[in-house]
């Protein structure tokens, strides 16, 4: 057993700059951050686009940065957590600036901004194409330069530990008290106790097998919530991006970004008519729900496999400063931009909904924690303004941190049972997981998409409870490894989804079905 404590879950933005600013308040505690796999892998090291951030004075303010936000989210954000996040975001990132984070600056010497659907105005700052993996770089730094801070890259969190799991226990409220862990390269479980834990878990993008989330994304952290007990709302708000490089093969989708949009770029349907301004004034720029439901609209009508996005008109030298990545990752693929339009399809891209928090990142279970993806704080509403994640995580990670500076620990007197893993026994048949993986995100994809109806949602949860009794008894009878737990994480977030999708009755934001149209 470890003792810590600030357990932290996840090492992308959320749970690194809380650990940063924890473990520089308090030198004499240890923060102790388990991530699965190595420590710089997260949806956080892919971020394109940027951290919408008002810094403009002149043509931008925080009023026209919270009506983008509140128009994006189709009225269901709360204005009060809106108003909180976008006014903290400058200082926010003056932190993250100050621990080494580069942004690129224009010719004035200025934060240069750049601009993405749903925003009025320019206020995406962005490192190239490549903002996620600078961010990620200056946060790992700065936390290796911390000696109270213990790092452990490969290492698993199975479950929460909760009174459920301690003996005669006297606890009424619902109180964490760590997590139990799978050390992935020695296979041993062991517990992590802690006064405080923090869920930094990430988004869930893998439940689709078509993403542009990395395979840790698979919803871990709700999915131990929710074993928990916790409050898990607005799962239904799955957000698809409008524009992922469409590969035959490709599961794990490359990202086009939205800043491409943004710089200028068209939407093309196969015949080469521009679509966009047929459904929407702003045409290309409209908020990601209706781009991504237009290019679904059109890709009916027309059976084609994807859209083009068409990027031969603009300025190559200044696109090539600003995009190299996705310069270069296209002439990899032989589409060479200056020439070529990039075949793009919508792909499964961020979780709007999650664990339900208050604004001090509290969830429904006293001494856990949640930042990051893995939450729904009431900032995004039914469909998430473009780089207003980043910036959601910066805030939170701060406010959680000012809540534990007055925050009063107990000693936690409790005897945690070990892990307990007697009777199971080395999963012999490791391709059942493949397979059921498959079905599941198979399942998703044409139950559970862009378009939804109750016919489909209906026939999705006949499915899910076949593939849930056979994960379950599987997940009994087998040790553990990492693919089976994930597959049974995914199956719990995949009927949080189609539950919480049934319950809904009005198409909001990203949430469209055929159903709840108003005849
Ligand atoms: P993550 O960065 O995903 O970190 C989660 C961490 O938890 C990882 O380290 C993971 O390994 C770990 N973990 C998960 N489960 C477990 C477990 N069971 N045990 C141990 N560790 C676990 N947002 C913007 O605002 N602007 C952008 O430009 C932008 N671009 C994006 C581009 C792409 C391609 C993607 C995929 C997302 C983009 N987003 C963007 C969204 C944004 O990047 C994420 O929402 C944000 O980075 C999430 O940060 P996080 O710290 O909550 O989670
Ligand atoms: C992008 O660069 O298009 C992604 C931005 C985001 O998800 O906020």
């Amino acid at each position: 057993m470890i003792t810590a404590n600030y357990l932290v879950i996840g090492s992308g933005i959320a749970g690194l700059t809380f650990s940063v600013k924890i473990a520089e308040q308090f030198p004499d505690r240890n923060v102790v951050i388990i991530t699965k796999s190595n420590e710089e892998e997260s949806n956080t090291k892919y971020a394109q686009g940027g951290v919408a951030v008002v810094l403009d004075d002149e043509k931008d303010s925080f009023k026209k940065h919270i009506k983008d936000t509140l128009v994006a989210g189709d009225g269901l954000c709360n204005e009060e957590v809106v108003k909180m996040v976008i006014k903290e975001g400058p200082k926010r990132l003056e932190e993250l600036m100050a621990w080494g984070a580069n942004f690129d600056l224009d010719k004035s010497g200025n934060l240069d901004l750049g601009k993405e659907g749903g925003h009025s105005e320019y206020r995406v700052v962005h490192h190239k194409d490549i903002t996620g993996y600078e961010i990620e770089r200056a946060l790992l730094k700065r936390v290796h330069q911390l000696p109270n801070i213990s790092i452990l890259p490969h290492h698993f969190a199975i479950d929460l530990v909760t009174n459920h799991h301690i003996k005669n226990s006297n606890q009424d409220e619902l109180v964490c008290y760590g997590a139990y862990v799978f050390n992935q390269k020695s296979g041993e479980i062991f517990t992590v106790k802690a006064n405080s834990t923090l869920l930094a878990s990430g988004g869930i993008g893998c439940v689709y097998g078509h993403t542009t989330n990395p395979i840790i994304a698979t919803g871990d952290g709700i999915a131990m919530a929710y074993r928990a007990k916790a409050r898990i709302k607005d799962m239904e708000f799955v957000q698809f991006h409008p524009t992922a490089l469409y590969e035959v093969e490709g599961e794990s989708s490359f990202l086009i970004s939205e800043a491409v949009r943004g710089f200028g770029a068209y939407l093309r349907n196969k015949k080469g008519y521009r679509f966009m301004p047929d459904y929407d004034k702003r045409a290309e720029l409209a908020s990601r729900d209706i781009v991504s439901q237009s290019i679904d609209s059109e890709l009916k009508k027309s059976g084609d496999a994807h859209v083009y996005l068409d990027c031969t008109h603009l300025d190559m030298n200044a696109f090539k400063n600003h995009f190299p990545n996705i310069y270069n990752k296209c002439l990899q693929h032989h589409i060479d931009i200056k020439t070529d339009w990039i075949p793009v399809i919508p792909a499964s891209h961020y979780l709007c909904g999650g664990i339900k928090v208050n604004k001090k990142g509290k969830t429904t279970i006293d001494n856990l924690f949640a930042c990051g993806e893995c939450t729904r704080t009431g900032l995004h509403g039914a469909n998430r303004l473009a780089s207003n994640s980043l910036l959601e995580a910066l805030v939170y990670a701060h406010n959680i941190f000012k809540y534990h500076t007055k925050y009063e620990y107990k000693y936690l007197e409790v005897d945690i049972p070990e892990w307990n893993d007697e009777g199971t026994v080395i999963a012999k048949e490791h391709i059942l997981i493949q397979h059921n993986l498959k079905r599941l995100q198979a399942l998703m994809r044409d139950y559970v998409g862009i378009v939804r109806s109750n016919k489909r949602l209906k026939r999705a949860i006949k499915h899910l409870d076949l593939i849930h009794d056979e994960v379950e008894e599987l997940y009994k009878e087998s040790k553990i490894t990492t693919s089976l737990c994930e597959l049974r994480n995914m199956v719990n977030i995949a009927h949080l989804i189609v539950r919480q999708s049934l319950d809904r009755t009005e198409n909001k934001g990203g949430y469209y079905n055929v159903d709840n149209v108003k005849k």
